[in-house]
């Protein structure tokens, strides 16, 4: 009941719930009160199907007094539970902060689980199949919609499988990358290299760079142009982890392969996220996380889970 804009629609709503539970009570009361017209015999004189006589007799008291212990059972609940406007009840009782409780007891039951991991070094966590459990299922819940659920990824999204990283497989890289998320930025350089020729003839040479099938005409002539491209993904091509630049020469293609998507990279540029996950895993999680990252491609030092 935070949403009220306006104090004023809190009363409001908690005046309607108290008169309409008063006017309950007053409605019973009156009801019992009232008399009907009714005969010396006790019936009103309505007649239906012919010899169907309508009575005037009072209400059971049974039901009277479940009629207030009702009434009653309301204006003791609106007391303790929120429930008139923004009044938070006595109890100040919350679904949020039940829930907030919940998470809490539920974080202290693991807590001595992560805390065993947090004494080891990835490479133990990898072998433990408690800890590998744990990591596939916050794998399943947090990654793979981006990187699939065998990690494998798709275009954009790298394969985590593979020991081609674009920011270093480390465990420690691996734990920076999780924490704080990454930012892949190549700004367009199409007009940096030149005509279109110019941009047609780099990237035939990135295509030589991983013996892809190229026009080694082309690819000579621009060879002289990639400078342009070496301050990033090295004068070799092959990459660089400080700026998640890839690797060119691996024949592993993060956007797509091919004359034109190369092409279209050098005239658009790209700019990729992986999101922090600072937010939203502990960071005993991410490093349970990282562990379970790092054996995909560290197959023979891990337990299966
Ligand atoms: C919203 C999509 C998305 C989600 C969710 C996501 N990632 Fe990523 N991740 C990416 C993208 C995109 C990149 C590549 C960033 C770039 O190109 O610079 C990336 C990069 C990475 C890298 C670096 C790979 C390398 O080659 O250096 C790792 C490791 C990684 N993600 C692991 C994870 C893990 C573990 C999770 C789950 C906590 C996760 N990601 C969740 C989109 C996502
Ligand atoms: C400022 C740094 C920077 C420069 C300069 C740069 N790149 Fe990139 N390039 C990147 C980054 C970072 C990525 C990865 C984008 C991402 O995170 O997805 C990338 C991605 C690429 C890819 C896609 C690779 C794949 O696996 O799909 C190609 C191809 C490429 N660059 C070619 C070039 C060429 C050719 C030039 C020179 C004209 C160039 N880049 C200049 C930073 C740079």
């Amino acid at each position: 009941m935070s949403d009220f804009t306006h104090g004023f629609w809190s009363l409001y709503v908690a005046g309607i719930t108290i008169v309409s539970i008063l006017a309950c009570l007053l409605l019973l009361w009156f009801s019992g009160k009232a008399k009907a017209m009714t005969a010396h015999d006790n019936t009103t004189g309505h007649v239906w199907d012919g010899d169907l006589r309508e009575m005037n007799n009072p209400l059971p008291r049974w039901w009277v007094w479940l009629f207030v212990i009702t009434v009653v059972f309301a204006l003791v609940y609106l007391a303790l539970y929120p429930g008139l406007g923004t009044f938070k009840g006595s109890l100040a009782w919350s679904s949020t902060g039940q829930h907030a409780a919940e998470m809490q007891k539920g974080e202290e039951a693991i807590a001595p689980l992560y805390a065993r991991f947090a004494a080891m070094k990835t490479e133990e966590i990898a072998r433990d199949p408690q800890a590998m459990a744990i990591g596939e299922r916050l794998f399943m819940n947090n990654c793979s919609q981006c990187h699939g659920s065998d990690a494998r990824g798709s275009k954009g999204f790298p394969n985590l499988t593979d020991s081609d990283w674009l920011y270093g497989g480390a465990p420690d890289k691996i734990v920076e990358t999780l924490t704080n998320g990454r930012m892949g930025n190549m700004p367009p350089l199409g007009a940096a290299l030149g005509s279109a020729d110019d941009v047609k003839n780099v990237a035939q040479y990135v295509l030589s760079l991983s013996g892809s099938p190229h026009d080694s005409v082309r690819a000579a002539l621009g060879k002289s142009k990639f400078g342009v491209c070496a301050a990033c993904h090295g004068n070799d091509g092959k990459g660089n982890p400080a700026v998640g630049a890839p690797n060119l020469t691996d024949d592993i293609w993060l956007h797509g392969y091919g004359e034109a998507t190369i092409i279209s990279m050098i005239n658009n540029g790209k700019v990729n996220q992986m999101p922090a996950q600072a937010d939203k895993l502990s960071p005993a999680q991410i490093q349970v996380l990282a562990a379970y990252v790092w054996g995909f491609s560290n197959k023979t030092a891990v337990a299966s889970p």
